[in-house]
C-alpha cells in the first residue's frame, strides 16, 4: 500500500516524480505494483476512426470486427468513481479509436481529474484539424501524435487517407497552443509501407520527442500483420526506440516484474466490457462494468494470467513472462 501511494504521488507531483519513480521501481522488483490494483485505465469512450491504417489491428473492416459505439457518460463516471482515490499513473480516455472524434474529451478529462485524480494521456492521429481544440486540457499531460510517414505519398499508402498536410498543421498548432505541462511526442509504427523513410521522418520531426515502434502481432490479428509486415524492429529488446529532441536515442524497456507492456492496465470496451488488454477483442472479457466488481475482474485477470488465445502468441510478451506469472500471477500460465 505504501508503495502504491508513493507511485501515485510520483505521478501527480512532477518535480519529485523522477526520484520517487526510481525508488518505486526498485521496490517493485521485490513485489510487483500491479498485484494490488491497476495502475492505469484505458477506456474506449468511443471507438470510431476516420483513418484506415494498414497496420492497425482494430481499424473498421478488419478481421477483429470490434462492435462500434460510444460509451455513455454514466458508464465512464462509474469506472472512474470505482477507482476514486486509488493511486494511478494515468487514464487514457481512448483505446481503439480516434480521440479527435470524441467531442466530450474536455468533459471526460475534467472527470478524470476530479475522481481518480491522476493525469490523462492520449494517442491521436492528429488528422482532424477542425477538432484540434479538444487536445488542449491542463490535465492531459501527454499527447502522442501517430504519424507513420515522412511524405504525403507514404502517408496515403500507410494510413489510407490523404490527410498528411492536416496532420502537420495540427502538430504545429498544438506545439504553439498547449499548456506548458502538456508534453507531446510523435510516433511511427514501422512496417513494410513506411520503413524506408524512417531516417527522413526522424529529420522531419527532429524538434520533437520521438517514438518508433515495431508491429504488435498475435495470432488473432494475422490479417493486419501480413498486410503491413516489416523486417526491421523485430528484436523484442529493441522493438521500441525513443529519440529525444536533442537526438539522444534509447530503447523503451519493460518494467521489472512485468510479463508484458500492458500488464498494469485495466481496459474497457465502449460496450462496458472489461477486456484482457487494449489489444483484445471485446468478446474475451471479465464481465461488464455495469454489474461487475472491477477489483474482482482485476484479480480474475491476474489469476487467468495469459491463458487465452491472444496472449499466447503475442509478440510483446516479456521473455520472462512465464516465470513472472508463475511467481505472481497464479492461474494456468501458458
Ligand atoms: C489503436 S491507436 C488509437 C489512437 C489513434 N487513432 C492513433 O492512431 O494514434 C493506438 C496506437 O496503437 C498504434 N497501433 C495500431 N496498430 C498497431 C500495431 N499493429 N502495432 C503497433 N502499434 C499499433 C497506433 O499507431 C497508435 O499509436
Ligand atoms: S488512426 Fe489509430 S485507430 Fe485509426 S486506423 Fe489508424 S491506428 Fe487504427
Ligand atoms: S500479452 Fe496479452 S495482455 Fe499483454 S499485450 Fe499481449 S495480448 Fe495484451
Amino acid at each position: 500500500m505504501v508503495i502504491n501511494q508513493l507511485y501515485g504521488f510520483a505521478a501527480r507531483r512532477e518535480a519529485s516524480a523522477k526520484l520517487v519513480n526510481q525508488v518505486a521501481r526498485e521496490i517493485s522488483k521485490l513485489r510487483p505494483l500491479w498485484i494490488n490494483h491497476p495502475l492505469n485505465l484505458q477506456i474506449d469512450t468511443q471507438n470510431y476512426c476516420n483513418l484506415k491504417c494498414a497496420y492497425c489491428n482494430v481499424r473498421e473492416g478488419s478481421a477483429m470486427n470490434l462492435p462500434r459505439g460510444t460509451m455513455p457518460m454514466e458508464t465512464i463516471q462509474r469506472i472512474l468513481e470505482y477507482w476514486r482515490g486509488t493511486p494511478m499513473w494515468c487514464v487514457a480516455p481512448f483505446s481503439n479509436g480516434e480521440p479527435l472524434l470524441e467531442t466530450r474529451l474536455p468533459e471526460i478529462n475534467d472527470m478524470i481529474q476530479k475522481t481518480v485524480g491522476c493525469m490523462s494521456v492520449i494517442d491521436t492521429n492528429g488528422s482532424i484539424y477542425a477538432n484540434r481544440e479538444l487536445l488542449i486540457h491542463p490535465n492531459m499531460r501527454l499527447v502522442r501524435f501517430t504519424v507513420s510517414a515522412a511524405t504525403r505519398e507514404t502517408y496515403n499508402k500507410t494510413m489510407g487517407v490523404d490527410l498528411f498536410p492536416d496532420v502537420l498543421s495540427t502538430v504545429e498548432w498544438f506545439k504553439n497552443n498547449r499548456y506548458r505541462q502538456q508534453k507531446m511526442m510523435i510516433q511511427f509504427v514501422s512496417n513494410k509501407h513506411n520503413e524506408h523513410e524512417i531516417d527522413d521522418w526522424v529529420k522531419l520531426f527532429s524538434d520533437y520527442n520521438l517514438r518508433i515502434s515495431g508491429l504488435h502481432r498475435n495470432p488473432l490479428f494475422q490479417e493486419a500483420s501480413e498486410n503491413a509486415l516489416g523486417e526491421k524492429l523485430t528484436n523484442p529488446a529493441e522493438r521500441v526506440i525513443l529519440i529525444d529532441a536533442e537526438g539522444k536515442t534509447s530503447f523503451e524497456k519493460l518494467k521489472p516484474n512485468y510479463p508484458c507492456s500492458c500488464w498494469d492496465i485495466q481496459s474497457f470496451g465502449c460496450d462496458g466490457s472489461i477486456t484482457q488488454c487494449v489489444k483484445f477483442p471485446y468478446s474475451f472479457n471479465y464481465g461488464n462494468v455495469v454489474d461487475t466488481d472491477l477489483r474482482k475482474a482485476w484479480d480474475e485477470r491476474n489469476r487467468n494470467a495469459m491463458n487465452n488465445p491472444c496472449c499466447r502468441g503475442c509478440n510483446t510478451r516479456s521473455p520472462d513472462s512465464v516465470s513472472i506469472l508463475k511467481k505472481w500471477g497464479g492461474g494456468h500460465v501458458q
